[in-house]
């Protein structure tokens, strides 16, 4: 590790902040080793600091697999004739949140792609039923971009938290990856309004997409220190075949455990989940996730009958489990770092 970049380091954790040039030199510098390990190290510290030893838990429920976007990167596309299309039932979510109940989960995260089958009215219904039956649970949502009405609505319906990645924060790299109809202007509306209506919110972005460079990437951190998110998701892109991005090379393990380490330097309190996009690149990149300064994991909780079809990339891991199995097998991993899986709600830090 050169001097100057253990200085750059140091730096970050004790200003949270660098000049962008800091980045530039820094994220060239990813691949050393020493350099890597340091970044780890400090953001282990501040990890620490904020969470202990503690890693939390989020139930996912993947609900719905139509969608009528087009994101040139995601396999569950309206283009893709492929995907064996489904949705859940009101009765078999509620299902899959009494068994994550049962399991220790006190947050249910609901995914889904923009199905407009999921009206206000049937969100509401859907959020409310889950508050009134789990009242010591969060509810967060990740359903993609509707109006500032809608998310006011579901908002008042009960949900405490809203995941919608911001992709890239690159507007012309954005609409590489996206078809003409969606936009930069619009996903950004959407973070604002969702903060300011009082949902933690996270945003992220997908390392390695095609075409990203490593300044794309600084204008992400930039982006990130700019909305302060509660959480940020950042996983590495992965090739779905049939998508136009197929036959693209997946995103970088290294790159995104040192990303990782930045961010937690940057937001030292940010909830940082170690992604399932990771651990299908690694067998153990989850762990290296949390040893990056990670301090959330999601498991799946859909059903197993549907897992497979929630193909956003090739080869996604945890499709055949059943919930408890996974809960089971993310209690070893944790644990085999010297972690533990704790059952809090696990709120945002103020
Ligand atoms: N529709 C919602 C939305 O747009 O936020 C939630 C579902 S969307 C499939 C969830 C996330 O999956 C996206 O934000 C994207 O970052 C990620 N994703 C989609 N395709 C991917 C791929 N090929 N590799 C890695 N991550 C991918
Ligand atoms: Fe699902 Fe390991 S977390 S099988």
């Amino acid at each position: 590790m050169t001097v100057e970049n253990k200085k750059l380091l140091d730096e970050l954790f004790y200003s949270e902040v660098l000049p962008e040039e800091g980045y530039r030199e820094l994220l060239a510098a990813h691949e050393d080793e020493e350099t890597a390990g340091y970044a780890c190290e400090l953001a282990r510290i501040r990890q620490k600091e904020s969470f202990s030893n503690e890693i939390y838990i989020r139930g996912l429920i993947e609900f719905t697999n139509y969608c009528k976007n087009d994101c040139l990167y995601c396999g569950i596309r309206r283009s893709n004739g492929s995907a064996m299309r489904y949705r859940l039932t009101r009765a078999e979510i509620m299902e899959c949140a009494d068994q994550g109940y049962e399991l220790g989960f006190r947050t249910f995260v609901l995914q889904g792609g923009e199905d407009a089958y999921f009206t206000d009215e049937r969100l509401e219904d859907i959020v409310g039923g889950l508050k009134a039956k789990y009242p010591d649970c969060a509810v967060t949502l990740s359903l993609g971009e509707r109006s500032r009405e809608s998310y006011e609505r579901l908002y008042l319906a009960g949900a405490d938290r809203y995941l919608l990645r911001h992709e890239t924060a690159d507007r012309i790299h954005y609409e590489r990856l996206h078809p003409p109809e969606m936009s930069w202007e619009n996903r950004r509306r959407c973070l604002y309004d969702l903060k300011e209506i009082g949902y933690q919110v996270g945003c992220g972005m997908m390392v390695g997409s095609p075409g990203q460079t490593m300044e794309h990437l600084i204008e992400d951190l930039r982006f990130l220190k700019e909305l302060r998110p509660h959480m940020v998701g950042i996983g590495p892109f992965i090739p779905q075949k049939d998508t136009p991005f197929g036959d693209q090379p997946q995103g970088s393990l290294k790159l995104t455990l040192f990303l990782l380490a930045l961010i937690r330097l940057m937001l030292p309190k940010v909830l940082l989940p170690a992604t399932t996009a990771l651990g299908t690149i690694h067998r153990e990149g989850r762990e290296m996730g949390i040893l990056a300064g990670a301090n959330v994991v999601m498991p799946n909780l859909s059903p197993v009958s549907v897992r497979k079809k929630y193909a956003l990339y090739d080869h996604k891991i945890c499709t055949g489990e059943e919930a408890a199995e996974c809960r089971g097998c993310l209690e070893q991993r944790v644990e085999s770092i010297g972690y533990k899986i704790v059952t809090a709600r696990g709120n945002a830090l103020e």
